[in-house]
């Protein structure tokens, strides 16, 4: 039974591998102090509760109104709240079985539930090159400043009507 849960020492970070040098390092040396920080949160997939089978990270964020494609009347100069989603990998040994798209859904139904409770206008990914099709194909699109800074609106997320097996705790 997969398991959503804050990363936490018990939690073998070491033996994680997604293909991808920079997310194993984060994961392994970044990503516990910038939670102590409150500069992101990572929550990680697991079994076993001590094995990770993949992580995302979110953070509070914000893009300029300008930033946005002009179709959603931002004024330019207002800053926007959005949620990002700083971080998301899958270890190798399960990639291609549809479990990047089960902990993409999983992080986006996390951040429906911060947009309820603070307020954010959509989910923003700073993606690698090579992940931007797999982000498009659930819907995120290309802000105007960068060909790999993709947005998917709260609203489009809601009526996606998310409903994950299990709480992230
Ligand atoms: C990107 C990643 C999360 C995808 O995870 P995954 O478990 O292999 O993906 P899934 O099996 O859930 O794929 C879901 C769908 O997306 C497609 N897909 C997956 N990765 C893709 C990619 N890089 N480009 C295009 N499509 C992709 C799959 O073909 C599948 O489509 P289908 O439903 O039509 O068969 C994973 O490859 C990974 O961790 N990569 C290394 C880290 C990384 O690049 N993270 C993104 C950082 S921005």
């Amino acid at each position: 039974m997969m398991q959503y849960v804050k990363l936490n020492r018990a939690h073998n970070r070491i033996a994680f591998d997604c293909g991808v040098e920079s997310l194993n390092h984060f994961l392994k040396n970044v990503a516990r102090e910038e939670a102590d920080r409150d500069l992101g949160v990572t929550y990680v997939a697991t079994r076993d509760g001590v094995s990770i089978s993949g992580y995302y990270t979110l953070a509070s964020y914000s893009v300029q109104g300008e930033v946005f494609p002009p179709s959603l009347k931002f004024s330019a100069t207002r800053a926007i709240p959005v949620t990002l989603l700083g971080k998301l990998a899958v270890d190798t040994s399960l990639h291609g079985q549809g479990f990047g798209a089960q902990l993409l859904f999983q992080a986006l139904y996390d951040c429906q539930r911060v947009a309820d409770i603070a307020g954010s206008n959509a989910v923003v990914v700073d993606a690698l090159k090579n992940a931007v099709p797999f982000y498009k194909k659930y819907g995120f699109l290309p802000l105007t400043d960068n060909e790999s800074h993709l947005y998917l609106t709260l609203k489009t997320i809601r009526k996606m009507q998310l409903r994950p097996t299990y709480e992230t705790q």
